[in-house]
């Protein structure tokens, strides 16, 4: 697999002193579903904003699609390759209209106005935002449509990798889904989709590798599976695998110590019961 975002050696002090991230690698190829997890303040939004050159590395680099992020001029070329959906909206949406934020993007890179509205409609379209929402203003939409909003003005960009950070936080059950399953959709479709989150349930139903920071640095990077598969590890980072994990792993080799979903659990329970019914 050709790696698109090549990680090295990448430390990140703030400008007022604070050190966020030490000595991180990570290489990530392409058509990848990552999910970034860690405690509160280890570093999971700053490593984002390094991803995509909004922060340039304090030491070691960063290379999108052969871009080095440090490089002079580069941000437009970065825009097209890697987008970022902040943590909080919000931070994010700064035009008057719900139009003129999805074409902010498209407009920045001088494409023609032809070429302007038509990934505008097609970015919406594919978020899910409705011509009839153009004229209203961000602010007076909800959390859930501001978020589209947010991720349609990042796909008007046609990046390859897109990296959301929190999809989910604040949500209800219904709204999540609905998100993730749209997330899944852009990642079928052949984008790398980078989520950032708490949520461990969501990150083993969607994400096939885990980058589990602790402290600014990588804790873990593996499978999904093989990460959920080490509560030990992962407990250095406050973060417990979802529930029907911590099940298996207690049923003492009745079904697998690395299930991840609830329907996973009902085919290790079928095939124990088979297996007892057979030597019954
Ligand atoms: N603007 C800033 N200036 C100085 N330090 C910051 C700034 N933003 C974050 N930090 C510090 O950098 C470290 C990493 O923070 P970061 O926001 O990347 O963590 P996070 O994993 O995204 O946390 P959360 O889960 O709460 O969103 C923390 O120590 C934090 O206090
Ligand atoms: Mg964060």
């Amino acid at each position: 697999m050709s790696q698109y975002l090549e990680v090295s050696h990448l430390d990140y002090t703030y400008p007022d002193g604070t050190p966020a991230l030490f000595d991180i690698n990570v290489s990530i190829g392409e058509q990848e579903f990552v999910a970034l997890i860690g405690q509160n303040g280890s570093g999971k939004t700053t490593l984002s904003k390094c991803m995509n050159g909004l922060f340039k590395p304090t030491s070691g680099s960063v290379i999108v699609d052969g871009i080095d992020t440090r490089g002079k001029g580069v941000v437009k070329q970065l825009v097209t390759r890697i987008g970022y959906v902040f943590q909080n909206p919000d931070h994010q949406l700064f035009n008057d209209s719900v139009q003129k934020e999805i074409a902010y993007g498209p407009r920045n890179i001088n494409l023609s106005a032809a070429e302007v509205k038509a990934r505008v409609d097609e970015a919406a379209k594919v978020a899910g935002v409705s011509t009839d929402l153009y004229t209203t203003h961000p602010f007076f939409l909800p959390k859930g449509l501001r978020q589209r909003v947010a991720i349609a003005s990042i796909l008007a960009l046609k990046p390859r990798t897109i990296i959301v950070d929190e999809p989910t936080t604040g949500q209800d059950m219904r709204q999540s889904i609905e998100v993730m399953e749209f997330l899944e959709s852009l990642w079928q479709a052949g984008h790398t989709i980078i989520i950032v989150t708490h949520e461990m349930s969501i990150v083993a139903h969607y994400a096939r590798r885990v980058i589990a920071l602790r402290q600014g640095r990588v804790l873990l990077d593996d499978t999904t599976r093989a990460v959920f598969a080490q509560p030990d590890m992962l407990r250095q980072t406050y973060v417990e695998p979802p529930q029907i994990t911590r099940v298996a792993q207690r049923l003492d080799g009745l079904t697998p110590r690395d299930i991840l979903t609830v329907e996973e659990m009902q085919d290790a329970f079928r095939s124990a019961v088979s297996r007892i019914e057979k030597k019954g």
